[in-house]
């Protein structure tokens, strides 16, 4: 080892990666059942990037209009287009009201009928009667700050609840056994610089996406994937990659998130002839149209040369049809975010948009506990003893190919919460906790200190600068198979100049060059996995969206060939293994105790 540096040592039955919604649900769950619980966050809990989600949380509550837990999973089967598990979305669609009121009753302030129930509106891709119409309205919502609500609940409860938070610590990597169990994680403390190492029964990844591979992307600067680096340094698969949601409306120039609420609430998208284009595209659903369908007539349409502005180069939002009172009440936050950042005043101008990338339905592959899952030729549910993944780190896989508006939210909440229960099932709060196993955390401080020491040419901005560029010019809206093989060459070269990084400050605290260093290598492994998952993906699927896969009775999604998971390995040289695994396709829940009619939700072609 380069350096010897002295680790603080904690041990607990728990440790939870993460501080957002999923992180928040899973530490409260523990905690509230007696499990000595630590939460390591590298920003304040009620900054994590789940302040960020605006328009809401699904479930079907029926509180304005008819709904049922089956048209909830049938809606998010079809937004998957049919590479969601069948296990994991029948428990999100049965979990979602209980889940909700849950957080209703720990005091999130949702917005209210008339009547003093959950307010719900309706969202891209929900229907009711399995998918025939009219849209439901199922998105419980706090105006359109619901995340920012959620998130402030959920971090006094867990306080209540003598959860331990480590605030502004910085994971490193996980500490696995010789015989691949992990047994906890060490993390810089960056307001201090010491290094804590922190062991546990359990640990739980809850890390969120990695949005920042790409140059444009409503996510936070913070959301770099490092659950998926740390998951591919300890020689586990990343699972469906190559699936990246494009929000229709991010604000063209900044990529600021405008809520889908936003079309929920009555707003619609126009081209430079003033034509509301969607009804074309999707003459049932127009612009309540799942998001990847959205975001590729938008992308068609400009391209056509019918887009908006001095270049056609965006597409325009009108809310201001609607009642500024009925704006100022349900979508205040969008309205002062087109001021700030579009400067526009949306009761009387229309807001400029593009489809800016927003969500990674792929990530670290679990079952619908969040156990992580490593599969073998022998076991392809193989479970990796003392590992969790949750929320849009973890890959459930309830989004499949697609995620649904809303579906996020609900999805933090019900496996955050299905993690502790399950916790509770398997941690014995009795039981002594490992012993770190020693060439593990050398192992971990060495490629720390490397890191540190970087003393090449080339700055960790301009890398993760190229890493952007790459990503949004090759793994884009459409692809094709030279795209792809574009971007596969590109992120292998780049993957190389790692070498030749450097790191300018040397010091321990508050080392800003050192924490961007180490999220690039985090997003550099989520980065590359994409690219060439996509490239061997010889289909259209949801959000992969391939221009020489478009024909034939499904739109270019072949079933038999690849209705099934990708799960990409990458080793330190940068070198990616590819192989796949199946697709749950049994519910929890035979239909003749009460589960879903599976004729209902067998495939087909997948219109709006
Ligand atoms: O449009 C939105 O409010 C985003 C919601 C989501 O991604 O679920």
């Amino acid at each position: 080892m380069a350096k010897t540096y002295e680790f603080v040592d904690h041990n607990y039955d728990v440790v939870v990666v993460g501080a957002g919604g999923a992180g928040l649900r899973a530490t409260l769950g523990m905690a509230e059942q007696g499990l000595r619980t630590a939460c390591i966050t590298k920003v304040f809990p009620t900054r994590s990037h789940t302040v960020a989600a605006q328009g809401g949380i699904a479930a079907s509550l029926k509180n304005m209009t008819p709904d049922s837990w089956e048209w909830h999973m049938y809606d998010t089967v079809k937004g998957s287009d049919w590479l969601g598990d069948t296990d994991a979305m029948e428990y999100l669609a049965r979990e979602a009201p209980k889940a909700v009121y849950e957080l209703e009753h720990y005091g999130v302030p949702f917005s209210r009928t008339e009547d003093g129930r959950i307010y719900q509106r309706p969202f891209g891709g929900h229907m009711q009667n399995f998918g025939e119409g009219p849209p439901v309205q199922r998105t419980c919502a706090a105006a359109d700050r619901t995340g920012h609500a959620i998130l402030h609940t959920l971090y006094g409860q867990s306080l209540r609840n003598n959860a331990e938070f480590y605030i502004e610590y910085f994971a490193l990597d996980l500490i696995m056994s010789d015989d691949g169990v992990c047994q906890g994680v060490i993390a810089w403390n960056l307001d201090d610089g010491t290094i804590h190492r922190f062991t546990a029964k359990s640990v739980v990844l809850a890390t969120g996406g990695y949005g920042r591979a790409y140059f444009s992307a409503t996510s936070a600067h913070t959301c770099t994937g490092d659950g998926g680096g740390m998951v591919a340094r300890a020689g586990l698969p990343l699972q469906d990659m190559e699936f990246v949601q494009f929000h229709p409306t991010g604000i063209y120039g900044s990529g600021c998130l405008i809520t889908e609420g936003a079309r929920g609430e009555g707003g619609y998208l126009v081209n430079s002839e003033g034509e509301r284009f969607m009804e074309r595209y999707a003459p049932s659903a127009k612009d309540l149209a799942s998001r990847d369908v959205v975001s590729r007539c938008m992308t068609m349409e400009i391209r056509e040369g019918r887009g908006v502005g001095k270049d056609k180069d965006h597409i325009f939002l009108h809310l201001d049809h609607l009642d500024p009172a009925l704006l100022h009440e349900r979508l205040p936050g969008i309205s002062e975010s087109a001021k700030i950042f579009a400067g526009v005043d949306l009761t009387k101008e229309p807001i400029p948009v593009l489809p800016t990338v927003h969500y990674n339905m792929g990530g670290i592959p679990t079952n619908y506990w969040g156990e992580v899952v490593s599969p073998t030729k022998d076991d392809p549910n193989r479970i990796v003893p003392g590992l969790m993944a949750v929320g849009e780190a973890g890959c459930a896989s309830v989004h499949g190919a697609n995620r649904l508006g809303s579906n996020s939210l609900i999805d933090l909440v019900v496996f955050g919460r299905a993690a502790a229960i399950r916790a509770g099932e398997v941690v014995d709060p009795k039981t002594a906790v490992p012993t770190a196993n020693a060439a593990s955390c050398e192992k971990i401080m060495d490629r720390f200190d490397n890191m540190r020491n970087a003393n090449g040419s080339t700055p960790t901005a301009d890398l993760r600068d190229k890493m952007q560029r790459t990503m949004q010019e090759d793994a884009a809206v459409f692809r094709t198979q030279e795209s792809l093989e574009q971007g596969c060459k590109r992120m292998s070269a780049i993957w190389g100049e790692m070498k030749d990084l450097k790191v300018t400050d040397r010091s321990m605290i508050w080392n800003s060059d050192l924490v961007e260093t180490l999220e690039l290598e985090n997003l550099m492994a989520n980065a590359i996995t994409t690219v060439y998952g996509a490239e061997a993906r010889k289909e259209s699927r949801g959000a992969h969206a391939r221009e020489d896969y478009k024909d034939g009775p499904l739109g270019g999604r072949n079933d038999d060939e690849w209705r099934k998971h990708t799960l990409a390995w990458v080793n330190d040289a940068g070198d990616v293994k590819l192989d796949y695994r199946a697709v749950v396709t049994e519910p929890l829940t035979k239909f003749e105790d009460g589960g879903i009619d599976m004729k209902k939700i067998a495939p087909k072609a997948r219109v709006y």
